[in-house]
Formats: C-alpha cells, structure tokens, sequence
C-alpha cells in the first residue's frame, strides 16, 4: 500500500524486459542481469517503475527460459544469484519495483522433478506430472486424446521406449504439471516465498490460466485439424478447479506479502472470470493479461492473407477496451499494454513505419490514459518495429515459429508466403536486440544476439538518437509519463467515469474521463487525415504529436496518426 492506502501498482508504469535482448554486459551475445543493471537509471529516467522481467532461472532454454529446469538458480547465461541480489537491491535504490516471471504450469523435461518422475514410476514425483497410455486405431499408435497444444502438435509426447504419453500443451520439452496434487502444490509455494523472501516485488504468473486441466482426458468434441488434433483450449483454460488454485496461493503465500500478483489468462478469458480473480474483495491475484487487444486487425494466424489485408479494427479496439472496463473497473485493477515478448511490435502492427514517431506517439498516447496500470514493451519507447528477415529459418529460435513452420508447409504453403507470414506475426519480431546506439550490433553487444539485429538501428531507430531529438518517440514517452503519473490525473484516470467518444466512427479512437476534472484523448488510427466533430469546450493540449492544432467549425482534422491529449473546461 502506498501513503494513501492505495495498492502501490495503481501508481505505477510498468516495463516488461526480454532479458536475452536487452543489454549484453560480457559481450557474449546473450543479455544478462548486469546488463538490465547497467540501464537502470536509463529506466528511472524514462519515469517508469516496475519491471517485469521474463525468466532468468536455469533452463535448457527451449523456449526462451519458460522451461525451468531448478527455479532456484539463476541461469548461467544471465548470472548469478549474486547479479540478481544486485539487480534487486540497485533497482530499489532508484524506486523500481521488480516482478518476476514464474512458470508454474509446466517444467523442463530436464528439471530433476521429471527425471526423477520418467525414471522411477513409484516415486511422488510421477504424481508431479500427467501421463497416459496411447491408444491404437487401425494398427496406428495415437495419444491418448485428440488435444492439439499451443505450438502446433499434439498435446501429449510419447515417452522413448514406453507406450506411456505425458502432457504438454506447449513445447514437448515442457510437461505440464499436475496442480491437483497437493504436494505439487506445495514445491511451488516454497519457491514463491523463497523469490518473495529475497525482496521481490510480485510475480507476473506465466500461462496460469491452464494450471486446471479437463482430468477426464476425453477427446474434444471440436473439429480435427489434418492429423486429427482438435485445437480446444476450454479442455484446459480456465477451469473452474484454477480458481481454487489461485484462492490456495493467495492464502498460503501471496497474502503474507505486500506483493503484486499479474496474471496471463490466454484461452479466451472473460472479464467475468478475470474479475472473479481480481476482484479486491475476494479475489486471489491482482491484475490480469487478457490477449484482447493484441490482434484487433485481422493478423492473428493469417496465413491466407497479404499484409495489404491487415486493417485495424478500431470499433472492435474500443469494445474490447470498454468491454473489459464495464465489467471490472469497480472491483478490480486492470493492466495495460499493447505489446509483449510474445507479439509482433505495436508500431507495425497498429502503426506505420513510414509513420513510426506520429504512430509509435499516437499508440502509446491512447492506452497510457485508459483505466489501469501501463506496461510498456522494452524497445517499444524508440519505435523498434518487427524484423523483415529473409529466410524462414531466421526466426527459428523461437520453438512456437519453428513448429508453425514445419505444420504450414507440410500443408502445402511455399516460403515466400509463410515469410510474409512470419515477418507480420511471429513473436521473434518482438525478440530482436534492444538498440541503444549506431555501434555495431546497436549496441546491445560486441557480438550477434540470438536474434539478428533489425538493420533499422543505423537510420535513427536507437536510444541515443531518440535521446538527441527533443521530438522523438523517447521523448514523448518521458514527458507523457510524467503527466500521466501527476496526482491529479493518476486519480482522474483511475475515478473519473470513462466514456468512448464517437463510438462509431471507424478510424478515430477518442475517450473521456468524466469526473473532477475532463480529460480526452483523440487519436487517428489511420495514415490520411480524417476528421472528428469535437462539441466541447477545449481548455489546454496536454499531448500532441504534430505543431498546430487544426480545429475549425468544430471539427479536427486529424493528420496520419495524429492524436491529444486535451484538458476540457
Ligand atoms: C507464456 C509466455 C510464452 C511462453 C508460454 C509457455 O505465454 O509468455 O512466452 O511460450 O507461456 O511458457
């Protein structure tokens, strides 16, 4: 709680760090925990005051260090113990609060939990873990069930020379584990308290929407895809037994902390069940990630389509938006954000880049003054913009593209298309390193990172030239930042009523904050000038990302991705 009995995070902006990419302090290629240190007062500076740091624990890294081979460790490739200690204690010098990410739906294969549980079926560990026997069909060795994953397979793996399966919704090097064990149960609420213990500041709970699964292992009743999978998330999201879960975390660990919980929902979560889980009364975590804002253009899974396809859904934007304030914004904290490590990046996505600061500006203006607490996406303050690779293979370090490959091809899609694809959606695009300056590898380190650097580093796209242009994007952020943490219109934002302006109006995505005082935003989410009918009495222009304000006979015009922020008489 802060000074005023508020929940610390009502006040605060958040910045989500990869750690892989961003800063590579021994010049190895990889980012570490000495590099996020090395940028802390670049953060601070920034104004923003809570990380969220996806995994550094020890892991084989089959997906970006979401599997976790001993959640005690650091691993290697970041630090040590001692980094992170360091990390901890610097960050909170400068006011920076930090989360870290906890994997708690599945392990490693190589975890000694799943060693243990292959090798030895009588032990507790088996228990930790769901496997089944396969079935045959016309001679032919199947699953036990037709539940296709998240990375494009099935749901289930076959153990080596066994006719047992386990489960694994995500890559095949990451078991799911069995939360209705509650043994299991416990081990991770020895780990929370053991980070919390050290002085972190919360967790953001990766993937937790799945802790539940269907534990009747039928088949799903959905329609087969070309090997017979069925992609049915409801046989393991958000399940009503995940709520009984969470409420045991709650009691057993998160409620003897002062800590902020942030949990990602996937599988088409509803505001109702988002709010069963924050909700301050009985809730049992703080904040939820929902994706319901992150592919409102028609460019999730849209193989099928060119990029002159791509439209941003500005109606859908705003319902979407408000669907999630009606239901929760009484009862609960809400999050904020248009992009993370698992997305394409903002600016290409909702923006332009032949626009990049007036659109990389526009973004950032209209969801930081919506209700909830703002994350920004580290790169995203410069207008880092997705990557247009030329080879399929260079997205292949992540395990999720690489998969989706191998299952578009094998239905027959040639490279050129599924390149198209990838350079519009593949979360690489959001994993290239964080470009600091013009110096080789953009500064991020003396070598190559994991992903190649996106060549857009020389021609400006880098943190000392945006530092150098009173009008860059880095700019903006800063000072809108600033007035976003202002008391007066923090609590305006978080109490004053908010409304869709013009809600019809298929290019324009204006709001208002009702209360005290009256604060609007308008944005023009196109590359032409439209225009927008203002009846209001216009008191000061807070934001604005063109010179000039074109208003006249009650009407803006409103240049390429022009946007305000106004305070109304
Ligand atoms: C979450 C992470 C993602 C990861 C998945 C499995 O969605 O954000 O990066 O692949 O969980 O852990």
């Amino acid at each position: 709680m802060d000074t005023k009995g508020l929940a610390w995070w009502r006040n605060s902006i958040g910045y989500i760090i990869y750690p892989e990419s961003f800063k590579d302090s021994n010049d190895d290629g990889v980012g570490d925990i000495r590099g996020i240190v090395s940028k802390l007062d670049y953060l601070k500076e920034l104004g923003v005051n809570l990380l969220w740091i996806c995994p550094l624990f020890k892991s084989p890294m089959d997906d970006g260090g979401y599997d976790v081979s001993d959640y005690r460790q650091i691993n290697p490739r970041f630090g040590t113990m001692e980094d992170f200690d360091d990390l901890l204690s610097e960050a909170h010098k400068r006011g920076i609060r930090i989360l870290i990410d906890f994997v708690l739906n599945h392990t490693s294969d190589e975890h000694p939990w799943f060693q243990t549980a292959i090798r030895d079926p009588g032990s507790k560990e088996r228990g930790y873990y769901f496997f089944r026997e396969g079935r045959k069909a016309n001679g032919k060795e199947l699953p036990p069930n037709n539940w296709k994953g998240f990375f494009s397979t099935s749901a289930w793996e076959r153990l080596p020379g066994s006719d047992l399966y386990y489960l694994h919704i995500f890559s095949k090097k990451m078991p799911d584990v069995n939360w209705a064990n509650p043994e299991l149960r416990e081990r991770y609420f020895e780990i929370a308290r053991f980070y919390l213990d050290k002085g972190v500041d919360g967790f953001r709970l990766d993937a937790v929407a799945h802790l539940a699964k269907d534990l009747s292992f039928a088949d799903s009743a959905g329609q087969p895809d070309e090997d017979g999978f069925v992609y049915d998330t409801s046989k393991f999201s958000n399940r009503p037994e995940l709520f009984d879960y969470l409420q045991m975390l709650k009691k057993n660990v998160f409620s003897h902390y002062d800590c902020l919980t942030v949990g990602e929902a996937g599988g088409n979560i509803s505001p109702q069940d988002a709010l069963k889980m924050a909700d301050r009364q009985n809730g049992s975590i703080n904040l939820v990630f929902n994706f319901d804002t992150v592919w409102d253009n028609g460019n999730y899974g849209s193989i099928d389509k060119g990029d002159q396809d791509i439209r941003t859904d500005v109606i859908s934007l705003k319902d979407n938006f408000m669907r999630w304030y009606e239901v929760c914004h009484e009862r609960a904290d809400m999050p904020l954000y248009w992009c993370n490590h698992d997305h394409p990046r903002v600016v290409s996505q909702y923006g332009s880049i032949a626009f990049r600061a007036e659109s990389a500006k526009m973004l950032f203006n209209t969801i930081l003054f919506l209700y909830g607490t703002p994350f920004i996406y580290n790169g995203e303050e410069i207008g880092m913009s997705n990557v247009n690779y030329a080879r399929c293979e260079d997205f292949f370090s992540d395990v999720g593209t690489r998969n989706d490959v191998a299952s578009l091809r094998s239905r027959g899609y040639d490279d050129g298309k599924i390149l198209g694809y990838l350079n519009r959606t593949s979360r690489v695009n959001a994993r290239t390193p964080m470009q600091w300056d013009r110096t080789r590898y953009a500064g991020f380190s003396a070598h190559r990172g994991v992903n190649r650097v996106n060549d857009n580093y020389l021609s400006g796209v880098n943190v000392a030239d945006e530092m150098a242009d009173p009008w860059s994007i880095l700019n903006f952020y800063q000072y809108a930042i600033g007035l976003r943490k202002d008391p007066v219109i923090n609590e305006q934002v978080l109490e004053g009523r908010l409304e869709i302006v013009d809600h019809g109006h298929p290019d324009v995505f204006a709001y208002l904050h009702d209360g005290k005082d009256k604060l609007m935003v308008i944005s023009n989410f196109r590359p032409y000038q439209v225009y927008f009918s203002f009846y209001y009495a216009l008191g000061d222009v807070l934001l604005h990302n063109y010179d000039q304000v074109l208003l006249s006979d009650h009407v803006f015009a409103l240049r390429p991705f022009e946007t305000y922020l106004l305070r109304l008489r």
